[in-house]
C-alpha cells in the first residue's frame, strides 16, 4: 500500500484518481507549517504538492518518499539538491497549463492595450457621448511581440499571436531556428538586437542567475516608449523597481504582471499602485479547466510512477 500526501488543496477529479486505487491511501493537508509537515512526511511514500516549501529539512525526513508530483511546472519551491541526493523523482504538469498562461498573456495584452475598462466604465456612468475623446486604445494587428522563451508557454503563445496576425519573434538559445520558423516566427539571438523594434515582450524562462534582472532599466531605457511587458514567468526576471521607474518617467508604456520578487508583494511596493500595471496574483492558470488538467496530471504522474510508467516528459532533469 503506497501512502501518499496531498499538501494543498487540488481538483477533486485528480484525488478521484487515488480513490479508485485500492493499492493507495491518501491524506490530504492544508496546513503547511513546516514543523506540522515534519511531524507526519515520514510516513509517505508519495507527496503531491503546490506551491508549499519542501526545505532540506523536510526532504530528509521523508525517508519513504520516492516522488514529489508538483501542481505546476516550476518547482522553485522544493529543495532541489536533497532531491537530487535522496533520489527522489521529481515530476511536474507537463501538459496541463500552457493554453491557460498563454491565454492569460493575451488577455493582459488585450486589457493594456485595450484602456482595461475605460469604454465600459464611459457606457455606463452615462458618457457615451464623451466617446470621441478617450485615450486612444492600439491593435495588436501587425504589431512585433518578442517571445522570450519557447518552451511550452511560448509555443502556445505563438498560435495565438499569429491568430491576431502579429509579427513574431523568439529568443531562446535551446530552441532550433526551424522549429521557430515552423510555427511562424523568427529566431533571434540576443534581445539587444531587436528590442529597440518590439511592441510587445513576454516572458516565459525559468529564473536563474542569468535571467535574474534581465529586463532591468538599462534595457527598458533602448525599448520604444510604448511597448508593454508581460511577465507570467517568475518575478525577478523584471526588476521591479526598474519597471516602476521606467513607467513613471515614460520610458515604456505598461506591464502585465501575474508573478512578483515576493510573492504576496508588500502593500509598500510601488506597482500595486502604478495604474499603467495590469495585476493578477498568480492565476495565469487559474482556469476551472486547468485546474482539472492540473489536478489530475498531478495524481496521475504518482500513480504512473509507482505503476513504473511515468512518461519522460513528465519528469524534471536534475
Ligand atoms: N504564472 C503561472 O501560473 C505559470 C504557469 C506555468 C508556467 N509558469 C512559468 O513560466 C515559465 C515558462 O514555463 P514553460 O512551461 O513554458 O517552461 P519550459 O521549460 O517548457 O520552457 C522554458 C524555455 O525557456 C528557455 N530558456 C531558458 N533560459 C533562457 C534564456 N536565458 N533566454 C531565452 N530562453 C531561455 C528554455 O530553453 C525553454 O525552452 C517558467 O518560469 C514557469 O515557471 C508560470
Amino acid at each position: 500500500m503506497k501512502k501518499i500526501l496531498i499538501i494543498q488543496k487540488i481538483h477533486e477529479s485528480g484525488i478521484e484518481l487515488l480513490r479508485k486505487r485500492k493499492d493507495f491511501t491518501y491524506e490530504a493537508i492544508d496546513n503547511v507549517e513546516p514543523e506540522l509537515l515534519k511531524s507526519q512526511i515520514q510516513e509517505f511514500d508519495g507527496i503531491a504538492i503546490r506551491t508549499a516549501k519542501l526545505n532540506s529539512d523536510l526532504i530528509n525526513k521523508a525517508t519513504k518518499l520516492k516522488i514529489i508530483s508538483r501542481h505546476g511546472v516550476g518547482y522553485d519551491n522544493i529543495d532541489i539538491e536533497s532531491v537530487k541526493t535522496r533520489n527522489i523523482t521529481l515530476a511536474i504538469t507537463g501538459t496541463a497549463n500552457a493554453a491557460a498562461v498563454a491565454e492569460h498573456v493575451m488577455f493582459m495584452i488585450l486589457n493594456i492595450s485595450k484602456g482595461k475598462e475605460m469604454y465600459d466604465k464611459c457606457v455606463r456612468a452615462g458618457e457615451f457621448k464623451k466617446r470621441n475623446q478617450l485615450p486612444k486604445v492600439i491593435e495588436l494587428w501587425n504589431k512585433k511581440i518578442l517571445i522570450a522563451g519557447f518552451g511550452r508557454v511560448g509555443q502556445s503563445l505563438i498560435k495565438r499571436c499569429k491568430g491576431f496576425e502579429m509579427d513574431v519573434y523568439v529568443i531562446d538559445p535551446f530552441v532550433e531556428k526551424n522549429k521557430i520558423q515552423s510555427l511562424g516566427g523568427k529566431k533571434v539571438d540576443t534581445i539587444d538586437s531587436i528590442v529597440a523594434d518590439i511592441d510587445y515582450i513576454s516572458l516565459h524562462i525559468p529564473i536563474n542567475e542569468k535571467t535574474k534582472n534581465m529586463i532591468n532599466f538599462d534595457l527598458m531605457k533602448k525599448m520604444k516608449n510604448t511597448c508593454i511587458i508581460i511577465n507570467t514567468a517568475r518575478g525577478g526576471i523584471i526588476n521591479e523597481g526598474d519597471l516602476n521607474k521606467a513607467l513613471n518617467e515614460n520610458i515604456i508604456y505598461g506591464a502585465g504582471l501575474d508573478v512578483f520578487e515576493n510573492e504576496p508583494p508588500s502593500n509598500n511596493n510601488p506597482l500595486l499602485k502604478n495604474k499603467k500595471v495590469f495585476l493578477s496574483p498568480h492565476t495565469a492558470s487559474f482556469t476551472e479547466e486547468c485546474m482539472k488538467r492540473m489536478g489530475k496530471e498531478t495524481i496521475q504522474n504518482i500513480i504512473d510512477f509507482f505503476d513504473k510508467k511515468l512518461d519522460k516528459s513528465m519528469i524534471v532533469k536534475l
